[in-house]
């Protein structure tokens, strides 16, 4: 790839070179570019405040996060089809070699952040076991249940868990729900109508109780991987949101304008 070559300057390649006059990314690029930002500065910022949130606003919050973050997955999918066969504008001719190279680590790191963080995401709410497995119970018996009604502080397993010997059974308690607190265990349904799978690779692994605790450190790691993603993600937005600003009030090129902010030097 020759030097001052961008994410951009690929799709160039793929169009066959064709000439171009244009100053602007196109319509359909633009309105990709914005959906996709607006998403994600939405699942930043649920993202980190939505732990605090009490139940069940905490479990409205996660699925909203989810529903932006699978729309974010789908339309960088489309995004990445446009790129490769739409040809994007020369980049402005002004930047210097360290901005070329710069500009174009910035925006692999912003399309890797546009995938992974989904599929991290995903990964976590895969990684819990299928209700009624024999990994829900063993993960019941980790995890303590309050019984309703019960004196202050007493837990007591969750439903569906094997019972300790000799302690009292659980009447009227709903067998092998999640308790509160826990991991969302329902149905994921993406803007409230599309049913989310799991990754079942991931979910079979707490299929027997002994797959349980393999699953969960590996649920560990995903929400490790999704947390630290999350920040390399705002640093390099921030470099992104820079190096924008540099080239529009710095350098008085007009770079929002390739974008579709302001007027448009020429229509494509
Ligand atoms: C999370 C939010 C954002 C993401 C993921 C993102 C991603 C990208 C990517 C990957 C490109 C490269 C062009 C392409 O492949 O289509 C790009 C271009 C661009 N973005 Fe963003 N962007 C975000 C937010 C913003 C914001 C807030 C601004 C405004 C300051 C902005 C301004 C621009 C401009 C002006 C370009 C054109 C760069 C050029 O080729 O000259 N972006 N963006
Ligand atoms: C653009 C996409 C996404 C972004 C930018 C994003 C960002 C974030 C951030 C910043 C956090 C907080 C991390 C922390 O507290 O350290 C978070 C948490 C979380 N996200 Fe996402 N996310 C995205 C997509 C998804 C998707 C698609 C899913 C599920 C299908 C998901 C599931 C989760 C879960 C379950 C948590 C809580 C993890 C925990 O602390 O237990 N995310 N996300």
């Amino acid at each position: 790839m020759k030097w001052g070559m961008t994410t951009s300057d690929i799709g160039l390649a793929a169009a066959a070179g064709k000439a171009t006059a244009r100053s602007s990314y196109s319509r359909v690029a633009i309105i990709l570019h914005w959906t996709i930002a607006g998403l994600i500065i939405f699942n930043l910022a649920i993202g980190l405040v939505m732990e605090g949130f009490p139940l069940p606003l905490r479990f409205f919050a996660l699925l909203l996060h989810v529903s932006s973050g699978m729309t974010v997955l789908a339309l960088t999918m489309v995004r990445l089809v446009w790129w490769l066969t739409h040809e994007p504008p020369p980049h402005l001719a002004s930047l210097k070699f360290w901005e070329h190279r710069l500009a174009h680590g910035v925006h692999v790191a912003l399309y890797v952040a546009m995938v992974g963080m989904p599929l991290t995401g995903w990964a976590i709410v895969s990684a819990h076991p299928r209700l009624g497995s024999a990994g829900a119970a063993e993960q019941a018996r980790h995890l303590p249940f309050k019984i309703p009604g019960s004196p202050a502080g007493a837990s007591q397993p969750m439903p569906g868990a094997p019972p300790e010997p000799g302690a009292p059974a659980l009447s009227g308690v709903p067998q092998g729900g999640p308790p509160p607190g826990a991991p969302p265990r329902r149905e994921m349904k993406v803007w409230g109508f599309i049913t989310l799978p799991p990754i079942k690779a991931i979910q079979d692994l707490g299929e027997t109780a002994g797959g349980y605790e393999p699953q969960q450190a590996l649920h560990e790691e995903f929400v490790s991987w999704h947390s630290i993603g999350g920040y390399l993600l705002i640093l390099a937005l921030a470099l992104h949101i820079a190096g924008a600003l540099k080239h529009q009030y710095v350098d008085k090129e007009p770079e929002f304008q390739r974008m579709g902010l302001g007027r448009r030097n020429k229509k494509v």
